[in-house]
């Protein structure tokens, strides 16, 4: 297994192997290497990135139609088509929008990309929630004291069981007042139909800077405790209100939701 603290280039790495996977062109050979690897095993692994940002998308429109104006995207990753802050800006002008990623290469991209005073990119590690929320970066462009949107989208499944993925979400969502939002979205478990395939899919990824961790339906249930999750609840990220942007890209090789790769996806309001 091999990890990539610094710039290692023939590491393959986790936020570029996905921008392959989005078509996009901010990666190198060992990363495009790794996600044709997995398309191998997860034909459909591309599409599903694109329903992710899709799923993306539709929550943070939903949310800004719901008077959200300020946006914490934790596990950002890579610039793309189309960013969070663009998402938000269209559906709100003057939304306000914190990225935050644990990736330097990450960091280096946004931080070249952004040039307005509502969007900031800051380097840090939700396991160290506290010191995020303390970073003046943070405090400059969102109030902790107004709703707040708290993306984490296709990011928990990076951290394992035993750096307590479920605190570390209770524990932001405690620092957010009445009336904040969770987007989350997460790799879910393939069954035991899928199991040989996922096998390889973790394989793939313990190669990488960054190694995957899908969890059950019910341990993704659990991220939204002493929430209340909006309607239709916690599904297949592509069956989240969808709208008629849903997927593109190749027909489908199984039914949505199922085998290795699926991502389910949520929204929770905190009332309490
Ligand atoms: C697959 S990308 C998801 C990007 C985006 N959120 C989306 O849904 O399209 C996952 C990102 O999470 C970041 N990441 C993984 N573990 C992290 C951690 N502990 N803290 C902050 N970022 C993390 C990775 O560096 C990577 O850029």
């Amino acid at each position: 297994m091999k990890r990539q603290n610094v710039f290692d280039p023939d590491c393959p790495n986790a936020s570029r192997m996905y921008d392959h996977l989005l078509g996009g062109s901010d990666n190198h050979a060992p990363d495009r290497v790794a996600a044709e690897e997995l398309l191998k095993v997860a034909p459909d692994a591309a599409d599903i990135a694109v329903r992710n940002r899709a799923f993306l998308k539709r929550a943070v429109k939903y949310l800004a139609e719901h008077g959200v104006r300020q946006f914490l995207d934790i596990g950002s990753g890579l610039p793309t088509r189309e960013n969070v802050h663009q998402m938000a800006q269209a559906a709100a002008p003057g939304a306000r929008v914190v990225y935050v990623d644990n990736d330097p290469i990450v960091f280096a991209h946004l931080q070249a990309i952004l040039s307005d005073g509502n969007t900031v990119a800051t380097s840090g590690d939700m396991r160290a929630t506290e010191q995020i929320l303390a970073d003046p970066r943070l405090n400059e462009v969102i109030s902790l004291d107004g709703p707040v949107g708290v993306i984490l989208t296709s990011v928990l499944h990076f951290v394992p069981d035993t750096d307590g993925p479920h605190d570390i979400v209770a524990r932001l969502m405690r620092a957010m007042p009445r009336g904040s939002y969770l987007v989350l979205s997460h790799g879910k478990h393939a069954g035991s139909a899928g199991e040989a395939d996922e096998a390889r899919i973790l394989e793939i990824y313990n190669r990488t800077n960054k190694p995957l961790y899908p969890r059950g339906e019910s341990q993704i249930i659990q991220f939204f405790d002493g929430l209340e999750i909006i309607q239709p609840g916690v599904v297949p990220v592509q069956d989240w209100r969808p709208n008629g942007d849903g997927p593109v890209g190749r027909t489908p090789v199984r039914a949505p939701g199922e085998g290795p790769g699926a991502v389910l996806g949520g929204v929770a309001v905190k009332i309490h």
